[in-house]
């Protein structure tokens, strides 16, 4: 049986005030609860309070990205061994901001991603096809790809390790979601893929969550199919009681 796992992405929002009091509401909010992996990611600002406040609760801490060099002269970059430092077990991998906007590949999502399973860090990878890949009914090849990307990275030691978030980018942050339906038959052939490269009991295995526009009134839905493992939410997460009542929502016990 998979854990869910619920992740909240802050992107760049949250100063260390805001973050603390964010964070230790939330901490009340989802106290006891098992049987959901409850993950948030903050700002890099505010990595180091906020786990000084999620310290032995059911809470993980991640980050949204980080560079695959262990040290030295990249200037602006976090590295994996900060980020294990600091106290995430979870980062966020080639989110479509981040290969919308700065412009990341593929490859270097695979790169990251294979560091980042090095060092012991759990990935959520961020796949997805944008509103005109959608339409001209190509989603299915740039998922594809993007998921064939990470496979000369991965050793099949530890890619049940991996997470993948299914995100379609024209559902991120515009109140319309997938329906669960489309959600699901895109993660089983997420699945499918990894199925057919590292076999069906290593495919099992990895949780694959859907992410965009989730909220409480769509969070049922989605956890009642049958291939998507939770999700990683956005806008939502920033409020403590709707990001807690879908942690809920996911919970299997
Ligand atoms: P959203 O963002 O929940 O605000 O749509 C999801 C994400 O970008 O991960």
């Amino acid at each position: 049986m998979r854990v869910p796992v619920i992740a909240g992405n802050w992107k760049m929002n949250k100063n260390i005030v805001e973050s603390v009091s964010l964070v230790k509401e939330l901490r009340d909010f989802v106290r006891g609860i098992e049987g959901v992996d409850i993950v948030v990611c903050p700002p890099f600002t505010s990595l180091w309070v906020v786990k000084e406040i999620i310290n032995g609760t059911n809470i993980h801490l991640g980050a949204q990205n980080m560079f695959w060099e262990t040290k030295g002269a990249f200037t602006g970059e976090t590295s994996p061994p900060m980020l294990k430092d600091v106290g995430c077990e979870y980062v966020i991998l080639g989110h479509s901001e981040r290969r919308q906007y700065f412009k990341e590949t593929s490859e270097e999502v695979a790169r990251k991603t294979e560091v980042a399973l090095s060092v012991n860090l759990m990935p959520i990878v961020c796949v997805g096809e944008n509103l005109e890949e959608k339409e001209s009914g190509k989603t299915e090849s740039i998922i594809e790809q993007e998921i064939k990307a990470l496979f000369p990275k991965i050793d099949s030691t530890l890619a049940a390790r991996i997470i993948i978030a299914y995100e379609p980018i024209w559902a991120i942050g515009t109140g319309r979601s997938s329906s669960s339906q489309d959600a699901n038959l895109i993660i089983k052939f997420i699945r499918e893929l990894f199925s057919s490269k590292y076999g069906s009991k290593i495919a099992e295995r990895i949780r694959i969550l859907y992410g965009g526009s989730v909220d409480t009134k769509n969070i049922d839905e989605f956890m009642n199919e049958s291939d998507i493992d939770g999700a990683l939410v956005g806008g939502a997460s920033l409020n403590t009681l709707s990001f807690s009542q879908i942690v809920k929502a996911a919970k299997i016990l």
